[in-house]
C-alpha cells in the first residue's frame, strides 16, 4: 500500500476506471470538442488532432510517485464503452494530497456514472494509494459539479473571488475536499 502508485483497473457495480485506448478517440474527441461540457472547464474545446496529441501525451501518465504525477482514468459503463474520464492528480506527495476532476459525455450524464467513478478512485485514495486528503477545484457556477462534491461527502473549504482570468472573464473558484477519516466514518458507519 503507499505510493508509487501503478494504476490498475478498478470494477465498480456499474462502472469500470481503466487506462484510455486509442479506440476511445471518438467518445473522447464528442466529449472533449462539446461546448457544454467545456464550459466550466479550465480547456476550450477540442479540435480531432488536439484531442489525439493530449491523449498521446497522457498515454505515459499512468504512476503516481512524484508531486504532480497525475492519471486520467477512462469511466467505462457496463459495455465498455467511454463514458466519460476522471483526472487524478497527485498535488503533494508530503502532504499526501490528490486532486480529483471528472467529465462526462453530455449524453451520459444525469445517470450516476460520475459519482460512482468518483467514489472508486477516492476509496483506492485513501485505501491502496494511502493518501490523506483528496480536493476539487470548480467554478462555482457549475452546479452539477458542486452537486456532485457534496454528494460525495466533500465539505465546501474556500471560495476565491475573481482571483483567476479565465476564458475572457474574472473566474472564482471553489474548493471541495474530504479526508481519509472522513471518508471512512461514511463509507463505514
Ligand atoms: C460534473 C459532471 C461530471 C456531473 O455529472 P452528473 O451526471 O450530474 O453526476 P452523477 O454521475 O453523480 O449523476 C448524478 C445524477 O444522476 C442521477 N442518477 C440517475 N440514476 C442514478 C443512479 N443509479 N445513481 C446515482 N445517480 C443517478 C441523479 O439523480 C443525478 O441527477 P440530478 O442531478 O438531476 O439529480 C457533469 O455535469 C459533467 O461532465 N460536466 C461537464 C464537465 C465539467 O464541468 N466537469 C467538472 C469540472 S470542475
Amino acid at each position: 500500500m503507499g505510493l508509487p502508485w501503478d494504476f490498475r483497473t478498478i470494477a465498480g457495480e456499474r462502472v469500470t476506471l481503466d487506462l484510455l485506448r486509442d479506440d476511445d478517440l471518438e467518445a473522447l474527441f464528442e466529449m472533449q470538442s462539446d461546448p457544454e461540457v467545456c464550459r466550466y472547464m479550465l480547456s476550450e474545446p477540442r479540435t480531432r488532432e488536439r484531442v489525439a496529441e493530449v491523449r498521446e501525451r497522457d498515454a505515459a501518465a499512468t504512476r503516481l510517485e512524484k508531486t504532480g504525477d497525475y492519471v486520467q482514468p477512462a469511466i467505462r459503463d457496463a459495455s465498455g464503452a467511454l463514458v466519460g474520464t476522471l483526472y487524478f492528480h497527485l498535488t503533494s506527495v508530503d502532504d499526501r494530497t490528490a486532486e480529483i476532476g471528472w467529465a462526462l459525455l453530455r449524453r451520459e450524464q444525469g445517470k450516476g456514472y460520475a459519482r460512482e467513478a468518483a467514489a472508486l478512485m477516492i476509496d483506492a485514495a485513501f485505501g491502496e494509494i494511502g493518501l490523506h486528503r483528496v480536493y476539487a477545484e470548480l467554478d462555482p457556477r457549475n452546479e452539477a459539479s458542486v452537486a456532485l462534491c457534496l454528494r460525495l461527502g466533500m465539505r465546501h473549504e474556500g471560495h476565491f473571488v475573481e482571483h483567476m482570468w479565465s476564458k475572457g472573464e474574472w473566474t472564482d473558484t471553489g474548493i471541495y475536499a474530504v479526508l481519509e477519516r472522513e471518508w471512512t466514518a461514511r463509507t463505514t458507519g
